[in-house]
Protein backbone atom coordinates (compact mmCIF):
# COMPACT_ATOMS: atom_id res chain seq x y z
CA UNK A 1 0.00 0.00 0.00
CA UNK A 2 1.06 3.25 -0.90
CA UNK A 3 1.24 6.10 2.01
CA UNK A 4 1.89 9.76 0.74
CA UNK A 5 4.48 8.54 -2.03
CA UNK A 6 6.25 5.94 0.06
CA UNK A 7 5.68 2.31 -0.64
CA UNK A 8 4.89 1.16 2.83
CA UNK A 9 2.59 -1.85 4.32
CA UNK A 10 1.05 -1.15 7.32
CA UNK A 11 0.50 -4.25 9.60
CA UNK A 12 -2.27 -3.75 12.17
CA UNK A 13 -2.72 -5.65 15.16
CA UNK A 14 -5.67 -4.55 17.87
CA UNK A 15 -4.52 -0.61 18.92
CA UNK A 16 -1.12 -1.69 17.37
CA UNK A 17 -0.64 -0.57 14.00
CA UNK A 18 3.16 0.51 12.13
CA UNK A 19 4.60 1.80 8.58
CA UNK A 20 6.85 -0.37 7.20
CA UNK A 21 8.91 0.43 4.13
CA UNK A 22 9.62 -2.01 0.99
CA UNK A 23 12.93 -2.62 0.31
CA UNK A 24 12.81 -2.69 -3.71
CA UNK A 25 14.97 -5.15 -5.60
CA UNK A 26 16.39 -5.44 -9.63
CA UNK A 27 14.04 -8.21 -9.69
CA UNK A 28 12.81 -10.92 -7.93
CA UNK A 29 10.52 -10.48 -4.29
CA UNK A 30 10.30 -7.03 -2.37
CA UNK A 31 11.23 -7.15 1.55
CA UNK A 32 9.25 -5.51 4.35
CA UNK A 33 12.00 -3.25 6.32
CA UNK A 34 11.23 -4.97 9.91
CA UNK A 35 14.36 -2.82 11.61
CA UNK A 36 12.18 -0.47 13.39
CA UNK A 37 9.69 -3.09 13.89
CA UNK A 38 10.46 -4.20 17.78
CA UNK A 39 11.46 -0.87 18.17
CA UNK A 40 7.68 0.22 16.97
CA UNK A 41 5.74 -2.57 18.19
CA UNK A 42 7.50 -4.99 20.41
CA UNK A 43 7.10 -7.75 18.19
CA UNK A 44 9.44 -9.92 16.47
CA UNK A 45 8.73 -11.68 13.07
CA UNK A 46 8.82 -15.73 14.06
CA UNK A 47 10.31 -17.43 10.73
CA UNK A 48 12.31 -20.97 11.63
CA UNK A 49 14.85 -21.65 9.10
CA UNK A 50 14.62 -18.42 7.16
CA UNK A 51 11.48 -19.93 4.91
CA UNK A 52 10.81 -15.99 4.23
CA UNK A 53 13.63 -13.92 5.45
CA UNK A 54 15.73 -11.78 3.38
CA UNK A 55 18.37 -11.20 5.52
CA UNK A 56 20.73 -8.74 3.63
CA UNK A 57 20.91 -6.84 0.02
CA UNK A 58 23.44 -8.12 -2.44
CA UNK A 59 23.88 -8.37 -5.94
CA UNK A 60 25.76 -11.35 -6.49
CA UNK A 61 23.62 -14.31 -7.33
CA UNK A 62 19.63 -13.68 -8.30
CA UNK A 63 17.74 -17.23 -7.85
CA UNK A 64 13.97 -17.88 -9.22
CA UNK A 65 13.31 -20.82 -7.66
CA UNK A 66 9.51 -21.47 -9.36
CA UNK A 67 11.20 -20.44 -13.04
CA UNK A 68 14.64 -22.18 -12.41
CA UNK A 69 16.67 -19.25 -12.83
CA UNK A 70 20.36 -19.38 -11.65
CA UNK A 71 22.22 -15.67 -12.54
CA UNK A 72 25.65 -14.43 -11.21
CA UNK A 73 25.68 -11.06 -11.34
CA UNK A 74 22.98 -10.95 -13.98
CA UNK A 75 24.45 -13.47 -16.49
CA UNK A 76 22.28 -16.78 -17.16
CA UNK A 77 24.11 -19.69 -15.43
CA UNK A 78 23.18 -22.00 -18.37
CA UNK A 79 25.35 -18.84 -20.79
CA UNK A 80 28.54 -18.95 -17.49
CA UNK A 81 28.35 -23.10 -18.44
CA UNK A 82 28.46 -23.05 -21.80
CA UNK A 83 31.25 -20.04 -22.99
CA UNK A 84 32.81 -19.13 -19.41
CA UNK A 85 35.65 -20.61 -17.06
CA UNK A 86 35.78 -21.00 -13.54
CA UNK A 87 38.38 -18.20 -12.97
CA UNK A 88 36.79 -16.05 -14.78
CA UNK A 89 33.20 -16.33 -13.06
CA UNK A 90 35.26 -16.32 -9.71
CA UNK A 91 36.22 -12.50 -11.10
CA UNK A 92 32.38 -12.26 -11.67
CA UNK A 93 31.26 -13.11 -9.02
CA UNK A 94 34.12 -10.74 -6.82
CA UNK A 95 34.09 -7.91 -8.94
CA UNK A 96 30.61 -7.86 -10.59
CA UNK A 97 31.97 -7.59 -14.43
CA UNK A 98 33.15 -9.60 -16.44
CA UNK A 99 36.89 -9.03 -16.72
CA UNK A 100 39.01 -7.69 -19.93
CA UNK A 101 41.25 -9.90 -21.02
CA UNK A 102 44.27 -8.55 -19.15
CA UNK A 103 42.03 -7.98 -16.45
CA UNK A 104 41.49 -11.93 -16.49
CA UNK A 105 45.14 -12.52 -17.15
CA UNK A 106 46.80 -10.28 -14.09
CA UNK A 107 43.67 -12.37 -11.47
CA UNK A 108 44.88 -15.49 -13.13
CA UNK A 109 48.24 -15.24 -12.37
CA UNK A 110 47.40 -13.65 -8.82
CA UNK A 111 45.66 -16.96 -7.90
CA UNK A 112 48.62 -18.93 -9.57
CA UNK A 113 50.93 -17.62 -7.60
CA UNK A 114 49.09 -18.03 -4.50
CA UNK A 115 48.51 -21.58 -4.81
CA UNK A 116 51.39 -22.72 -2.98
CA UNK A 117 50.66 -23.51 1.32
CA UNK A 118 53.54 -22.46 4.04
CA UNK A 119 55.65 -25.47 4.85
CA UNK A 120 54.87 -25.76 8.22
CA UNK A 121 51.02 -25.90 7.77
CA UNK A 122 51.59 -29.35 5.33
CA UNK A 123 52.72 -29.71 9.51
CA UNK A 124 49.50 -29.69 10.39
CA UNK A 125 48.02 -32.49 8.06
CA UNK A 126 51.21 -34.98 10.15
CA UNK A 127 48.79 -34.75 13.36
CA UNK A 128 45.22 -36.01 11.45
CA UNK A 129 44.77 -39.59 11.54
CA UNK A 130 45.10 -41.02 7.73
CA UNK A 131 41.54 -41.75 7.91
CA UNK A 132 40.29 -38.29 8.78
CA UNK A 133 37.43 -36.91 6.50
CA UNK A 134 38.62 -34.46 4.29
CA UNK A 135 36.11 -31.85 5.38
CA UNK A 136 37.28 -31.89 8.67
CA UNK A 137 41.43 -31.76 7.56
CA UNK A 138 39.86 -28.72 5.25
CA UNK A 139 37.87 -27.36 8.29
CA UNK A 140 41.24 -27.48 10.77
CA UNK A 141 43.54 -26.62 7.88
CA UNK A 142 41.42 -23.58 6.44
CA UNK A 143 40.85 -22.21 10.26
CA UNK A 144 44.15 -22.14 10.78
CA UNK A 145 45.60 -20.34 8.16
CA UNK A 146 44.80 -16.83 9.63
CA UNK A 147 47.95 -17.96 11.77
CA UNK A 148 49.79 -18.19 8.71
CA UNK A 149 48.79 -14.78 7.40
CA UNK A 150 48.90 -11.47 10.22
CA UNK A 151 49.78 -9.17 6.47
CA UNK A 152 46.23 -9.28 5.62
CA UNK A 153 44.02 -9.83 8.39
CA UNK A 154 43.05 -6.26 8.81
CA UNK A 155 39.36 -6.72 8.09
CA UNK A 156 38.75 -2.87 7.30
CA UNK A 157 41.54 -2.16 4.87
CA UNK A 158 40.00 -3.13 1.71
CA UNK A 159 43.53 -4.38 0.59
CA UNK A 160 43.78 -6.97 3.14
CA UNK A 161 40.04 -8.48 2.52
CA UNK A 162 41.16 -8.65 -1.35
CA UNK A 163 44.72 -10.50 -0.74
CA UNK A 164 42.95 -12.88 1.99
CA UNK A 165 40.15 -13.46 -0.58
CA UNK A 166 42.82 -14.27 -2.81
CA UNK A 167 44.68 -16.50 -0.71
CA UNK A 168 41.92 -18.60 0.46
CA UNK A 169 40.52 -18.74 -3.60
CA UNK A 170 43.99 -20.15 -4.67
CA UNK A 171 44.95 -22.15 -2.03
CA UNK A 172 42.02 -24.35 -1.53
CA UNK A 173 42.53 -26.56 -4.04
CA UNK A 174 45.96 -27.76 -2.70
CA UNK A 175 44.55 -27.85 1.02
CA UNK A 176 42.20 -29.97 -0.50
CA UNK A 177 44.64 -32.16 -2.36
CA UNK A 178 47.12 -32.61 0.09
CA UNK A 179 44.31 -33.52 2.39
CA UNK A 180 43.65 -36.46 0.01
CA UNK A 181 46.99 -37.59 -0.03
CA UNK A 182 47.44 -37.51 3.49
CA UNK A 183 44.77 -40.19 3.58
CA UNK A 184 45.95 -42.90 1.11
CA UNK A 185 49.74 -42.17 2.03
CA UNK A 186 51.10 -40.28 -1.04
CA UNK A 187 53.70 -37.70 -0.95
CA UNK A 188 52.10 -34.12 -1.51
CA UNK A 189 52.51 -32.86 -4.77
CA UNK A 190 53.19 -29.08 -5.36
CA UNK A 191 50.76 -26.69 -7.87
CA UNK A 192 52.57 -26.12 -11.26
CA UNK A 193 52.16 -22.71 -12.40
CA UNK A 194 51.44 -23.64 -16.06
CA UNK A 195 48.34 -25.38 -15.34
CA UNK A 196 45.32 -24.21 -15.11
CA UNK A 197 42.76 -24.18 -11.60
CA UNK A 198 40.93 -27.14 -12.48
CA UNK A 199 43.91 -29.13 -14.19
CA UNK A 200 46.63 -27.98 -10.89
CA UNK A 201 44.14 -29.59 -8.73
CA UNK A 202 43.63 -32.96 -11.20
CA UNK A 203 47.73 -32.95 -11.10
CA UNK A 204 47.88 -32.42 -7.29
CA UNK A 205 45.19 -34.95 -6.85
CA UNK A 206 46.36 -37.63 -9.09
CA UNK A 207 50.51 -37.09 -10.02
CA UNK A 208 52.92 -38.83 -8.02
CA UNK A 209 56.63 -37.82 -7.92
CA UNK A 210 57.78 -41.30 -9.98
CA UNK A 211 56.10 -40.60 -13.23
CA UNK A 212 54.41 -37.99 -15.50
CA UNK A 213 50.73 -37.42 -14.96
CA UNK A 214 48.74 -37.30 -18.40
CA UNK A 215 45.21 -36.04 -17.21
CA UNK A 216 42.42 -35.90 -19.94
CA UNK A 217 41.18 -32.68 -21.53
CA UNK A 218 37.63 -33.32 -20.83
CA UNK A 219 38.13 -34.12 -16.80
CA UNK A 220 39.82 -31.01 -16.71
CA UNK A 221 36.70 -29.32 -18.97
CA UNK A 222 34.33 -31.08 -16.60
CA UNK A 223 35.89 -30.10 -13.59
CA UNK A 224 36.09 -26.87 -14.29
CA UNK A 225 32.39 -26.24 -15.08
CA UNK A 226 31.37 -28.32 -11.81
CA UNK A 227 33.40 -25.62 -10.41
CA UNK A 228 30.94 -23.13 -11.98
CA UNK A 229 27.75 -24.69 -11.25
CA UNK A 230 28.91 -24.39 -7.70
CA UNK A 231 30.64 -21.23 -7.12
CA UNK A 232 27.83 -19.11 -5.51
CA UNK A 233 24.08 -19.83 -4.52
CA UNK A 234 22.54 -16.48 -3.05
CA UNK A 235 21.95 -16.88 1.16
CA UNK A 236 22.47 -20.71 1.22
CA UNK A 237 23.14 -21.75 4.57
CA UNK A 238 27.30 -21.83 4.47
CA UNK A 239 27.07 -18.42 2.65
CA UNK A 240 24.81 -17.58 5.94
CA UNK A 241 27.14 -18.92 7.71
CA UNK A 242 30.44 -16.88 6.32
CA UNK A 243 28.34 -13.65 6.67
CA UNK A 244 27.27 -14.23 10.40
CA UNK A 245 30.60 -15.27 11.19
CA UNK A 246 31.91 -12.35 9.42
CA UNK A 247 29.58 -10.09 11.31
CA UNK A 248 30.99 -10.31 14.44
CA UNK A 249 34.67 -8.99 12.51
CA UNK A 250 36.15 -12.46 12.63
CA UNK A 251 39.02 -12.92 10.04
CA UNK A 252 38.34 -14.02 6.74
CA UNK A 253 39.80 -17.52 7.45
CA UNK A 254 38.16 -18.51 10.47
CA UNK A 255 34.56 -17.26 8.76
CA UNK A 256 35.39 -19.30 5.75
CA UNK A 257 36.13 -22.72 7.83
CA UNK A 258 32.75 -22.31 9.62
CA UNK A 259 31.44 -21.88 5.70
CA UNK A 260 33.09 -25.21 5.26
CA UNK A 261 31.90 -26.62 8.54
CA UNK A 262 28.25 -25.81 7.36
CA UNK A 263 28.66 -27.31 3.77
CA UNK A 264 29.90 -30.38 5.52
CA UNK A 265 25.87 -31.13 6.40
CA UNK A 266 23.65 -34.07 4.19
CA UNK A 267 21.01 -31.55 3.98
CA UNK A 268 23.49 -28.97 2.42
CA UNK A 269 26.64 -30.11 0.65
CA UNK A 270 27.19 -33.86 2.31
CA UNK A 271 24.18 -34.72 0.11
CA UNK A 272 26.55 -34.71 -3.03
CA UNK A 273 28.75 -38.03 -1.30
CA UNK A 274 25.00 -38.76 0.26
CA UNK A 275 23.58 -39.47 -3.15
CA UNK A 276 26.07 -41.94 -3.72
CA UNK A 277 26.10 -43.66 -0.53
CA UNK A 278 21.98 -44.05 -1.31
CA UNK A 279 22.43 -45.14 -4.90
CA UNK A 280 24.67 -47.91 -3.44
CA UNK A 281 22.15 -48.81 -1.05
CA UNK A 282 19.41 -49.11 -3.50
CA UNK A 283 22.00 -50.89 -5.54
CA UNK A 284 19.67 -52.27 -8.37
CA UNK A 285 16.12 -50.40 -10.10
CA UNK A 286 13.97 -53.03 -8.67
CA UNK A 287 14.57 -52.00 -5.27
CA UNK A 288 13.48 -48.46 -6.13
CA UNK A 289 9.98 -48.68 -5.27
CA UNK A 290 10.86 -49.47 -1.90
CA UNK A 291 12.91 -46.54 -1.23
CA UNK A 292 10.54 -44.27 -2.84
CA UNK A 293 8.13 -45.39 -0.10
CA UNK A 294 10.80 -44.98 2.62
CA UNK A 295 11.37 -41.27 1.37
CA UNK A 296 7.71 -41.06 1.42
CA UNK A 297 7.33 -42.39 5.04
CA UNK A 298 6.48 -39.95 7.70
CA UNK A 299 8.53 -41.79 10.12
CA UNK A 300 11.33 -42.50 8.46
CA UNK A 301 14.12 -39.85 8.37
CA UNK A 302 15.04 -41.71 4.96
CA UNK A 303 14.76 -39.05 2.23
CA UNK A 304 16.30 -38.90 -1.46
CA UNK A 305 19.39 -37.44 -1.43
CA UNK A 306 19.85 -35.12 -4.14
CA UNK A 307 16.11 -34.27 -4.09
CA UNK A 308 14.45 -31.39 -3.28
CA UNK A 309 15.55 -27.61 -2.31
CA UNK A 310 14.56 -25.01 -0.13
CA UNK A 311 13.95 -22.36 -3.55
CA UNK A 312 13.58 -24.56 -6.43
CA UNK A 313 10.47 -25.92 -6.80
CA UNK A 314 11.12 -26.33 -10.30
CA UNK A 315 14.15 -28.36 -11.72
CA UNK A 316 17.63 -27.08 -11.10
CA UNK A 317 19.01 -25.25 -13.57
CA UNK A 318 22.32 -26.72 -12.33
CA UNK A 319 21.34 -30.73 -12.30
CA UNK A 320 20.04 -30.16 -15.67
CA UNK A 321 23.69 -29.07 -17.02
CA UNK A 322 25.23 -31.57 -14.73
CA UNK A 323 23.04 -34.48 -15.88
CA UNK A 324 24.08 -33.83 -19.63
CA UNK A 325 27.20 -33.62 -18.82
CA UNK A 326 27.41 -36.99 -16.92
CA UNK A 327 26.50 -38.63 -20.54
CA UNK A 328 29.58 -37.28 -22.32
CA UNK A 329 32.03 -37.70 -19.30
CA UNK A 330 30.89 -41.14 -18.92
CA UNK A 331 31.06 -42.39 -22.35
CA UNK A 332 34.68 -40.81 -22.90
CA UNK A 333 36.37 -41.59 -19.21
CA UNK A 334 34.07 -44.31 -17.54
CA UNK A 335 31.55 -46.42 -19.03
CA UNK A 336 28.73 -45.61 -20.62
CA UNK A 337 26.80 -48.36 -18.55
CA UNK A 338 27.57 -46.71 -15.10
CA UNK A 339 25.07 -48.87 -13.25
CA UNK A 340 24.84 -46.15 -10.55
CA UNK A 341 24.23 -43.67 -13.22
CA UNK A 342 21.74 -45.68 -14.78
CA UNK A 343 20.24 -46.29 -11.78
CA UNK A 344 19.96 -42.79 -10.94
CA UNK A 345 18.50 -41.70 -14.09
CA UNK A 346 15.62 -44.43 -13.34
CA UNK A 347 15.24 -43.25 -10.13
CA UNK A 348 14.50 -39.59 -11.27
CA UNK A 349 12.30 -40.65 -13.61
CA UNK A 350 10.26 -42.93 -11.14
CA UNK A 351 10.13 -40.12 -8.58
CA UNK A 352 9.38 -37.62 -11.19
CA UNK A 353 5.66 -39.41 -12.06
CA UNK A 354 5.30 -39.87 -7.93
CA UNK A 355 2.32 -37.53 -6.46
CA UNK A 356 4.48 -36.98 -3.53
CA UNK A 357 7.00 -35.46 -5.06
CA UNK A 358 4.92 -33.74 -7.94
CA UNK A 359 2.91 -32.14 -5.05
CA UNK A 360 5.69 -30.78 -3.04
CA UNK A 361 7.77 -29.93 -5.92
CA UNK A 362 10.62 -32.26 -4.99
CA UNK A 363 13.00 -32.20 -8.44
CA UNK A 364 16.85 -33.35 -8.42
CA UNK A 365 19.02 -30.41 -7.12
CA UNK A 366 22.61 -30.02 -7.89
CA UNK A 367 24.04 -32.80 -5.76
CA UNK A 368 21.85 -35.25 -7.37
CA UNK A 369 24.06 -36.07 -10.76
CA UNK A 370 27.58 -34.29 -9.51
CA UNK A 371 28.94 -37.59 -7.70
CA UNK A 372 28.36 -39.44 -10.92
CA UNK A 373 31.03 -37.20 -12.48
CA UNK A 374 33.44 -37.08 -9.95
CA UNK A 375 33.11 -40.43 -9.68
CA UNK A 376 34.07 -41.27 -13.09
CA UNK A 377 37.11 -38.40 -12.66
CA UNK A 378 38.49 -40.51 -10.06
CA UNK A 379 37.72 -38.22 -7.08
CA UNK A 380 36.99 -40.70 -4.17
CA UNK A 381 33.76 -40.34 -2.35
CA UNK A 382 34.61 -38.44 0.75
CA UNK A 383 36.12 -35.85 -1.61
CA UNK A 384 32.67 -34.77 -3.28
CA UNK A 385 31.75 -32.41 -0.62
CA UNK A 386 35.72 -30.62 -0.73
CA UNK A 387 35.17 -30.36 -4.50
CA UNK A 388 31.74 -28.12 -3.49
CA UNK A 389 33.38 -26.35 -0.89
CA UNK A 390 36.53 -25.45 -3.50
CA UNK A 391 34.01 -23.90 -5.56
CA UNK A 392 31.88 -22.32 -2.89
CA UNK A 393 34.68 -20.40 -1.44
CA UNK A 394 34.67 -17.97 -4.40
CA UNK A 395 30.87 -17.22 -3.75
CA UNK A 396 31.50 -17.57 0.56
CA UNK A 397 34.70 -14.84 -0.64
CA UNK A 398 32.29 -12.80 -3.02
CA UNK A 399 29.79 -12.07 -0.27
CA UNK A 400 32.13 -11.97 3.05
CA UNK A 401 33.62 -8.95 0.90
CA UNK A 402 29.75 -7.65 0.15
CA UNK A 403 29.28 -7.69 3.56
CA UNK A 404 32.67 -6.13 4.97
CA UNK A 405 32.29 -3.21 2.11
CA UNK A 406 29.19 -1.92 4.06
CA UNK A 407 29.31 0.58 6.40
CA UNK A 408 26.37 0.04 7.66
CA UNK A 409 27.14 -3.69 8.04
CA UNK A 410 26.47 -4.72 11.71
CA UNK A 411 26.72 -7.68 14.08
CA UNK A 412 24.15 -10.26 13.45
CA UNK A 413 21.80 -11.25 16.35
CA UNK A 414 18.53 -12.79 15.68
CA UNK A 415 15.99 -12.56 18.78
CA UNK A 416 13.68 -15.22 19.61
CA UNK A 417 9.92 -16.20 21.06
CA UNK A 418 11.27 -17.84 24.73
CA UNK A 419 8.35 -20.72 25.57
CA UNK A 420 10.72 -21.63 28.76
CA UNK A 421 10.03 -21.50 32.27
CA UNK A 422 8.91 -18.28 33.63
CA UNK A 423 10.28 -16.82 36.65
CA UNK A 424 11.03 -18.95 39.63
CA UNK A 425 13.59 -19.44 42.39
CA UNK A 426 16.03 -21.43 43.43
CA UNK A 427 15.11 -24.99 44.94
CA UNK A 428 18.06 -26.30 47.57
CA UNK A 429 19.07 -29.87 46.41
CA UNK A 430 17.62 -31.38 49.94
CA UNK A 431 14.13 -30.35 48.88
CA UNK A 432 13.95 -31.28 45.03
CA UNK A 433 11.80 -34.65 44.44
C1 LIG B 1 22.24 -27.83 -1.53
O1 LIG B 1 20.25 -23.53 -0.15
C2 LIG B 1 20.93 -23.79 -1.19
O2 LIG B 1 20.97 -23.05 -2.13
C3 LIG B 1 21.71 -25.08 -1.14
C4 LIG B 1 22.46 -25.48 -2.40
C5 LIG B 1 23.57 -24.52 -2.71
O3 LIG B 1 24.00 -24.44 -3.88
O4 LIG B 1 24.13 -23.90 -1.74
O5 LIG B 1 21.57 -25.50 -3.50
C6 LIG B 1 23.09 -26.86 -2.28
O6 LIG B 1 22.35 -27.92 -0.34
C7 LIG B 1 21.19 -28.62 -2.29
C8 LIG B 1 20.29 -29.50 -1.35
C9 LIG B 1 21.07 -30.79 -1.03
N1 LIG B 1 20.34 -31.57 -0.01
C10 LIG B 1 19.73 -32.75 -0.32
O7 LIG B 1 19.65 -33.20 -1.46
C11 LIG B 1 19.15 -33.48 0.90
C12 LIG B 1 17.74 -33.98 0.56
N2 LIG B 1 16.85 -32.80 0.48
C13 LIG B 1 16.12 -32.43 1.66
O8 LIG B 1 16.75 -32.68 2.87
C14 LIG B 1 15.41 -31.09 1.52
O9 LIG B 1 14.78 -31.10 0.30
C15 LIG B 1 16.19 -29.80 1.64
C16 LIG B 1 17.02 -29.75 2.88
C17 LIG B 1 17.08 -29.61 0.46
C18 LIG B 1 15.17 -28.65 1.67
O10 LIG B 1 14.48 -28.75 2.87
P1 LIG B 1 13.27 -27.76 3.20
O11 LIG B 1 13.21 -26.62 2.27
O12 LIG B 1 13.32 -27.46 4.66
O13 LIG B 1 12.03 -28.63 2.84
P2 LIG B 1 11.26 -29.49 3.87
O14 LIG B 1 12.21 -30.32 4.64
O15 LIG B 1 10.33 -28.60 4.60
O16 LIG B 1 10.44 -30.47 2.90
C19 LIG B 1 9.17 -30.09 2.44
C20 LIG B 1 8.43 -31.43 2.29
C21 LIG B 1 8.44 -32.26 3.56
O17 LIG B 1 7.30 -33.12 3.51
P3 LIG B 1 5.96 -32.64 4.33
O18 LIG B 1 6.38 -32.40 5.77
O19 LIG B 1 5.51 -31.36 3.65
O20 LIG B 1 5.01 -33.77 4.17
O21 LIG B 1 9.11 -32.24 1.30
C22 LIG B 1 9.62 -33.41 1.92
C23 LIG B 1 9.65 -33.15 3.41
O22 LIG B 1 9.53 -34.37 4.11
N3 LIG B 1 10.95 -33.59 1.36
C24 LIG B 1 11.46 -34.75 0.98
C25 LIG B 1 12.74 -34.45 0.46
N4 LIG B 1 12.96 -33.14 0.55
C26 LIG B 1 11.86 -32.60 1.12
N5 LIG B 1 10.95 -36.02 1.03
C27 LIG B 1 11.75 -37.00 0.55
N6 LIG B 1 12.99 -36.79 0.02
C28 LIG B 1 13.51 -35.54 -0.03
N7 LIG B 1 14.71 -35.34 -0.54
Amino acid sequence: MADNNRDVVILKHGEMSAELELQHGTVGPQGIDITPLFQKTGLFTYDPGFVSTASCRSAISYIDGDQGILRYRGYPIEQLAERSTFLEVAYLLLNGELPTQAQLEGFVSDVTHHTMLNQSLLKFYNGFHHNAHPMAVMVGVVGSLSAFYHDSLYIHNPEHRALSGLRMIAKMPTIAAAAYKHNIGEPVMYPQNHLSYAANFLHMMFATPCEPYERSPLAEEALDLLLILHADHEQNASTSTVRMAGSSGANPFACVAAGIAALWGPAHGGANEAVLDMLEEIGDVRHIDKYIAKAKGKDDPFRLMGFGHRIYKNYDPRAKIIRKMCHEVLHELASDDDPLFELALRLEEIASRDEYFLERKLYPNVDFYSGIIYRALGIPRNMFTVLFAIARTVGWVAHWMEMMADPKHRISRPRQVYHGADRRDYVPITERS
